[in-house]
């Protein structure tokens, strides 16, 4: 089965993801989650919106959360190397028929906003306003710790499709799922900018959607220690899945739901993938280790649910493959 080549001089550098800009009907319930039990720092707060950074994160914000009727999500955030790669980017979309404007951003100045070939919407930007230095002001870690955003998982309706777009930024193959046929399929497909095992997953399912977005924290115990924080402060039934250890990308992993059902991962122990030879990593599809190494299945709504955007229809998938759920 064919997969993408690496391309190292992508059209415009998108360096990472970024941040996440999500919709919440009640942003305190959302503070009390996001900063009490997850442990991020609010680093400004209107009437309207809350913006929360990592305990590493210089920039200002990885987490965007805006008062709205209904739970969506509304963009997901890359940044770019120049302004420069701004303007490329801008004439990337357009010149192929992609909605792509210039908007001015708070904190984030002259940003992009545009639409991939799947209908995922996103923003990119080039400097962010700084923060404070708070990885070593250790008095203020909270929940499980959560150093900095790591990655955007999308249900698509066609991963091929997707990954065949992102290829061509410049995004490299790390790992990726298929069928066993004679002629497989792929089912979805890991990606990187930055050197770790993804800035973007893609899952097929009915989309386009956002499945989860993840923080990076320290260790395991980390998470293990939020599970212990979650079970006995109100939020048990917001644990979704895990802990577990995926096999894919051997993170350590827990997923919990915030108030308003946008879902989380925190995300510990993946790998280095910056060698330009790395060679993709193949999961079949049958194999029930590549979602949990020991071989525990996901629970239902983890295969079903997400976050739609704003004003986009969702279709269903290219392919279905049926998944091996809990219940
Ligand atoms: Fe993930």
């Amino acid at each position: 089965m064919p997969i993408p080549q690496p391309v190292f001089d992508p059209p415009f550098n998108i360096v990472r993801c970024s941040h996440a800009v999500l919709r919440v009907r009640d942003l305190d319930a959302s503070r009390q989650f996001y900063e009490q039990t997850i442990g991020l720092v609010v680093e400004h707060a209107d009437r309207d919106t809350l913006y929360f950074r990592g305990l590493e994160e210089r920039n200002h914000h990885s987490l965007v959360l805006k008062r709205g009727p209904e739970p969506v999500a509304e963009r997901l955030g890359f940044q770019v190397a120049s302004e420069g790669d701004l303007d490329r980017a801008h004439i990337y979309f357009k010149e192929r028929q992609l909605p792509a404007e210039f908007v001015e951003v708070p904190f984030q100045g002259r940003t992009l906003h545009a639409v991939d070939s799947e209908g995922n919407r996103l923003e990119l930007y080039f400097q962010m306003d700084q923060a404070e230095r708070i990885l070593q002001q250790y008095g203020r870690y909270r929940g499980c710790h959560p150093q900095r955003i790591d990655h955007f998982n999308f249900f698509t309706r066609d991963v091929r499709a997707s990954m065949n777009f992102y290829a061509a930024l410049g995004f490299r193959l790390t790992e990726y799922t298929s069928s066993d046929d004679s002629e497989p399929r792929i089912a979805s497909a890991w990606m990187h900018r930055k050197g770790s095992v993804h800035d973007v997953a893609f899952t097929s399912g009915q989309g386009p959607r956002l499945h989860h977005f993840a923080y990076w924290v320290p260790s395991p115990l980390n998470i293990i220690h939020l599970c212990d924080v979650m079970a006995t402060t109100g939020f048990l039934a917001n644990m979704e899945r895990g802990p577990g250890r995926h096999g894919i990308s051997n993170a350590f992993f827990l997923y919990v739901r915030d108030p308003d059902g946008h879902r989380i991962e925190l995300y510990a122990s993946d790998y280095l993938t910056v060698d330009p030879d790395f060679a993709p990593i193949r999961w079949s599809i049958s194999d029930p280790r590549r979602q949990t190494l020991w071989g525990t299945p996901a629970p239902r709504s983890w295969f079903e649910e997400g976050s739609v955007f704003p004003n986009t229809p969702v279709g269903p998938p290219k392919f279905s493959f049926a998944p091996v759920a809990a219940d």
